[in-house]
């Protein structure tokens, strides 16, 4: 069974970062020459997918134009035999196919799953969620798939969460099946640290069964007015089981400030022509 679709929820207001996103969608927040989304899309099509849905709003167009091929700057930049900007532009993947849907207002993560119900058309799908950036050798989505061609049930990326940010994910019951995958027993939608059931947070990745439609559909919205996707998750824990996967890579909340600086950082670190003057000068900026 090939998973060849993928659905990026970019409906969000990105408050956090205001007032950049009143005009700036936060997945086009720059990591230095590339914006965030470009490397959500990027590990997709890196992991084989090849059809993705955007649920977006209508004030966001401009990531659907960062993927779509602009002739008019490319003919300008052909007759100007800029080689090297000519370059630059085609390293913006456009080897899959870009649907997206309107998400008329933020009404929670499984409202926006549920929009993608026909582009689904009955398959299995994954979900990323584009705030989770994540650095690693071999794409996240691609590790899962793996776990999913073995075990043939849904996988959510699941990691290690400190203490004090435990309230701000989706907290598993694991039980471990072997080095880094665990049967999802239960899961709760951030709770008080006293209510957590251990310290493994969900994060932006899921691989997901067409039944999950079902379950968002059933769902109450809560005291928010939203539709979360935990609760249908834990419907699916007693249907098909879920697995929870420790994946390998370091993932960088691009929602949060520090994170977004670290993710910006460890681009650069990983840029070779970049490396030596950018160490200096932060050794010299923090004095270590
Ligand atoms: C969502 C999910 C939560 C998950 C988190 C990962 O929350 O509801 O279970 O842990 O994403 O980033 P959000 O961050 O959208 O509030």
């Amino acid at each position: 069974m090939k998973i060849r679709k993928a659905v990026i929820p970019v409906a969000g207001l990105g408050t956090r970062f205001l007032p950049y996103t009143k005009a700036i969608p936060k997945e086009m927040l720059p990591i230095m020459d590339l914006p965030v989304i470009h490397f959500i899309v990027e590990e997709a099509v890196n992991s084989g997918i090849n059809e993705i849905l955007l649920i977006t709003s209508k004030d966001k167009k401009c990531i659907e134009d960062y993927f779509r091929p602009n002739k008019k700057l490319e003919n300008f930049l052909k007759l100007r035999n800029k080689k090297e900007c000519l370059q630059q532009l085609r390293r913006v993947p456009d080897n899959f196919k870009l649907y997206s849907v309107i998400q008329k207002e933020p009404k929670g993560l499984g409202h926006a799953i549920l929009l993608s119900e026909k582009f689904v058309n009955g398959e299995y799908f994954t979900v990323f969620l584009p705030d989770d950036l994540i650095f690693s050798e071999k794409p996240v989505i691609k590790q899962m798939l793996e776990i999913f061609a073995k075990y043939k049930k849904p996988v959510v990326a699941i990691e290690k969460i400190e203490r004090k940010k435990i309230s701000s994910y989706g907290i598993i019951k694991p039980k471990k099946v072997c080095n880094g995958i665990y049967d999802i027993l239960d899961i709760i939608e951030k709770p008080p640290i006293e209510k957590a059931f251990s310290n493994f947070g969900i994060v932006g990745r899921y691989i997901l069964p067409p039944e999950i439609f079902k379950y968002i559909r059933k769902q109450k919205t809560n005291i928010k007015k939203e539709i979360q996707l935990t609760d249908s998750l834990k419907e699916l824990i007693n249907i098909n089981g879920i697995l929870g996967y420790e994946f390998e890579g370091v993932r960088c909340d691009t929602g949060d400030k520090t994170e977004y600086m670290l993710a910006i950082f460890r681009y650069a670190s990983i840029k070779k022509e970049l490396t030596k003057r950018f160490k200096k000068e932060i050794k010299k900026m923090f004095r270590i």
